[in-house]
């Protein structure tokens, strides 16, 4: 595929790996231009694009992907070149409370944006050659005892309404290359980390308690595992898949660092202990793990996460290159140096 003077159209943009995509995006491929649609949901944030609104291969669109009359003038006004759909609600706690949006972004966003690149490509006669990228979870495969990892044949065992939803997407768009020749393409990566997240997921949510001196929830017996991968590994990731992915494939995305809640926990107190003991002093502690506590357990929690990547590794080339203590560190970092610009002290 050749970048020159292509559009490409990213959903979700304002969100954690989707403002890390165009950042990385933006900068690698200049001359293509970017467009972001995001609804801006209580997980979308502008402040994640304050540093790269002012890049002249970068525009922002606020909208629904379900909605299909802005779906439809968007490949109208412009010639979109690929779609890659980070966009979504993301959140499982949130999906266990009520999972109406999650179908409503999820399924038919992604079934609406998906007629709309069809009909647009169809009429271009570009339906087998111009691409739709979908990002998807490892979450889809189920869940885990202490063995295994899920291969991109492991057939789909959603077991929240977050999974179901990505699950059901998933389905959609393999639908769409099956029945129209559309050049549909799905990654789905394990857990991410790195700067930008929502502060309601785990690792945000582990620091900002530990920097307010408040007690750090970890759900059940803290043994749930997961495999965590650096948002930049998975952004270096889904450009090759974009780019080189077969038509119709899927790819798992890793980061071959497999860690209990309980040892994610700690391990961040350690660093914290490190990079900023003083702010110990405000809840007379040692260490910042003397704030873990174990909370009433998520409803279906799945045990275990672990996807087998070889297969984007064999084809594609790709590995992760950040090394989970640095990763890790550079998050802590960047969570912290935020805090700061909020306190008043
Ligand atoms: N975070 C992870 O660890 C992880 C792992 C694997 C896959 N994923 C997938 O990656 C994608 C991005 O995840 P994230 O963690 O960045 O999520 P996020 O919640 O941080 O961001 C989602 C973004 O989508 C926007 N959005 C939601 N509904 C929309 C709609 N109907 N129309 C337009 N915009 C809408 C939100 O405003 C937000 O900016 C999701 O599809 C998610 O399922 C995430």
């Amino acid at each position: 595929m050749n970048n020159d003077q292509q559009t490409l159209l990213i959903t979700g943009g304002a969100g954690f790996i989707g403002s890390n995509f165009i950042d990385f995006f933006t900068e690698k491929y200049p001359k293509t231009q970017v467009l972001n649609i995001d609804k801006l949901t209580y997980a979308g944030n502008l402040d994640n694009l304050r540093e790269i609104e002012p890049r002249k291969n970068y525009h922002f669109i606020q909208g629904d992907i379900g909605d299909e009359d802005t779906v439809t003038s968007i490949f109208e006004e412009y010639d979109i070149s690929g779609v890659i759909n980070f966009a979504a609600e993301s959140h499982v706690d949130r999906s266990i409370e009520d999972s109406h949006a999650f179908v409503e972004s999820n399924v038919l966003g992604t079934l609406t944006l998906l007629n709309a690149a069809k009909k647009d490509w169809e009429e271009k006669g570009e339906l087998a050659t111009r691409r739709f990228h979908q990002i998807s979870t490892d979450e889809v495969y189920g869940s885990l005892g202490k063995e295994g990892s899920f291969s991109e044949s492991t057939p789909y065992n959603p077991r929240n309404p977050y999974s179901a939803s990505k699950a059901s997407a998933n389905f959609f768009v393999k639908s769409f290359g099956h029945t129209y020749g559309m050049n549909v393409v799905i990654s789905s990566s394990s857990n991410n980390y790195g700067p930008r997240q929502h502060k309601e997921k785990l690792i945000p949510t582990i620091i900002h308690h530990a920097l307010d001196g408040k007690q750090i929830p970890i759900y059940g017996d803290g043994e749930n595992i997961r495999d965590w991968l650096y948002v930049m590994d998975h952004c270096r990731a889904l450009d090759a898949v974009y780019h080189q992915g077969g038509p119709l494939e899927t790819y798992n995305i890793g980061g071959g660092n497999e860690r209990t809640n309980k040892e994610i926990a700690s391990q961040i107190c350690s660093i914290l202990d490190e990079f900023v003991p003083d702010y110990r002093q405000s809840s007379a502690i040692m260490s910042y793990k003397e704030l873990i506590t174990f909370t009433e357990d998520r409803k279906g929690h799945d045990r275990r996460y672990s996807v087998d990547d070889r297969k984007i590794r064999q084809e594609l080339g790709w590995e992760p290159v950040v090394d989970f203590a640095s990763g890790l560190w550079k998050t802590v970092e960047w969570y912290v140096n935020e805090w700061k610009k909020v306190q008043t002290f």
